[in-house]
């Protein structure tokens, strides 16, 4: 064997509504993130709504705003959505696709907009235009002969059922998130492999540690949405394999842990172990060995949380286990608890800088060993197989007047990711595939802007909205291109 396995599926990765578009086409329902405007990486994001007595407003935050007291959340003429029409995947998959093949793409890694399928989240029944758009997306990738890689729900909850019911706080979620799986799991039989239930699931309690400000009384809240998540995912899991038993479903997690103690004092050392508990193992316990390690109850006592569980729940998350484990990760992290100069920058990996690896001008960490060393912590303690679902570099790339786009930097951190990844195989670890993130430029989830770009493929699409969404390849589509021909050899 040489240094990736016979099938690795190399790949890349997008989500619908950072990629798709067309967001009030083919009866499509309103999802939490299109009424998130554009930011930048210094601009905020901003959330609209209409006030209780009529008035368009507007608040700072994606994700986390909270409105005004009586606000619903509403589109509003003059603001920037970038999502609405994002890249236009809705209409351009075709092309597309087309360019992942001729990459040699053996998997690609896309979601589904739960709002396509399920306008609301509570209708009896599913919406046939939206089932239908993604039967045409997963014929056009087979006649490739690419395999997708569906992400069930990737940061798009109905609209509906965020304002009705509070989201994910409230456990009837659980029940519309039932009917949703059921639906997909049917439907898309013979179509679709593999599954991954939430997208980086551990974001929200990832939150406290990086962010120590942030309120105690919604850290409570969050990790009760959190069980609730839990239990949805191994239902999920459950009913996958009863009506497919070659359905292979994992769980998404957020960062690896390649976490380091930024000095060698002990309580550094201890610091670094209590935060990958905290962040990584608390998530991937749960779903992975069906219960809740054991020190949760220090988590919980630390927070005040007085979890809701019932047996019946502890029984589901039991009998629904994960296949697979996969995560996103895109750099490592230090902890210290001694004062910290410097941050660094990066998804999911702000902290302490690291004297002995480079940054990106963007504060992204450049560290050969981030994937080697996450997967062999992974694998150590769950030993089942892995993907990669996320990894990759965001930058303002800039088009050549004569359609090249010259990214020595993607190129140089890719390879970087897959020499780690080969030398984790080398050490054993049960390394199956390998999705870049934004294969192809899409909208950033935190800032909300083109120019924070990741693909191979460069998509002329500005920050304002402008641009004629043509697609050109950029030097590491070349190159990704034979790294994927000789199986992971050449990546020079
Ligand atoms: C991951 C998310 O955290 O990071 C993606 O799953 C996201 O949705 C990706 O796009 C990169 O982050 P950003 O903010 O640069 O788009």
């Amino acid at each position: 064997m040489g240094r990736f396995p016979e099938n690795f599926l190399w790949g890349g990765a997008i989500a619908a509504n950072q990629a798709e578009g067309g967001f009030y086409e083919g009866g499509k329902g309103l999802a939490s993130s299109d009424v998130q405007t554009a930011g930048t990486v210094t601009e905020p994001r901003y959330t609209t709504y209409i006030d209780k007595d009529g008035n368009p407003g507007a608040i700072k935050g994606g994700f986390f705003a909270k409105l005004p007291e009586g606000a619903h959340h509403a589109v509003i003429d003059g603001y920037n959505y970038p999502y609405h029409e994002a890249i236009d995947f809705y209409h351009r998959y075709k092309e597309d696709i087309a360019l992942f093949a001729e990459m040699g793409f053996k998997i690609f890694r896309l979601s589904i907009a739960w709002t396509r399928i399920y306008p609301k989240g509570i209708e009896e029944t599913p919406n046939q235009a939206g089932l239908d758009f993604y039967h045409r997306v997963f014929a056009e990738l087979h006649k490739y002969g690419i395999e997708p890689l569906v992400t069930i729900y990737h940061y798009d909850l109905p609209l509906y059922l965020d304002e009705n019911y509070g989201g994910w706080k409230n456990r009837f979620l659980i029940e519309c998130y039932d009917k949703y799986t059921d639906t997909l799991f049917r439907e898309f039989k013979g179509e679709v492999k593999y599954w991954l239930t939430f997208n980086e699931i551990n974001s929200m309690i990832m939150i406290p540690m990086l962010f120590p400000q942030y309120p105690k009384a919604l850290i409570k809240s969050d990790y009760q949405a959190l069980h609730y998540e839990f239990v949805a995912s191994a239902k999920a899991v459950i009913r996958a394999h009863e009506i497919d038993p070659d359905y292979v479903v994992g769980c998404m997690i957020g960062g690896g842990p390649a976490t380091y103690p930024l000095t060698c004092d002990p309580k550094d050392c201890r610091a670094r172990q209590e935060y990958d508990q905290e962040v990584y193992y608390y998530t991937a316990d749960a779903m992975i060995r069906g219960e809740y390690p054991y020190f949760a109850g220090r988590i919980w006592k630390k927070y005040g949380i007085e979890l809701d569980i019932t047996d019946e729940d502890r029984r589901i998350m039991k009998e629904g286990k994960v296949d697979i484990l996969t995560f996103s990760c895109y750099g490592s992290s230090c902890v210290t608890t001694h004062e910290v100069k410097e941050t660094a920058g990066g998804n999911l990996n702000m902290g302490p800088k690291n004297p002995y690896i480079e940054y990106t001008d963007w504060g992204w960490s450049l560290d050969g060993e981030t994937l080697k060393y996450a997967l062999n912590e992974y694998y150590e303690r769950y030993g089942i197989p892995m993907m990669v679902v996320e990894n990759g570099i965001g930058y303002n790339d800039i088009l050549e007047e004569d359609g090249t786009c010259h990214d020595p930097y993607r190129i140089d951190y890719t390879r970087a990711s897959v020499n780690s990844m080969a030398d984790a195989i080398a050490d054993g670890v049960d390394l199956i595939g390998y999705t870049s993130w934004g294969c192809i430029d899409l909208v950033s989830a935190s800032t909300g802007e083109m120019k924070k770009r990741y693909g191979f493929i460069y998509v002329d699409k500005n920050n304002d909205g402008s641009g004629t969404l043509k697609r050109y390849r950029k030097d590491s589509f070349y190159w990704y291109k034979k790294v994927i021909e000789s199986n992971g050899e050449i990546v020079d």
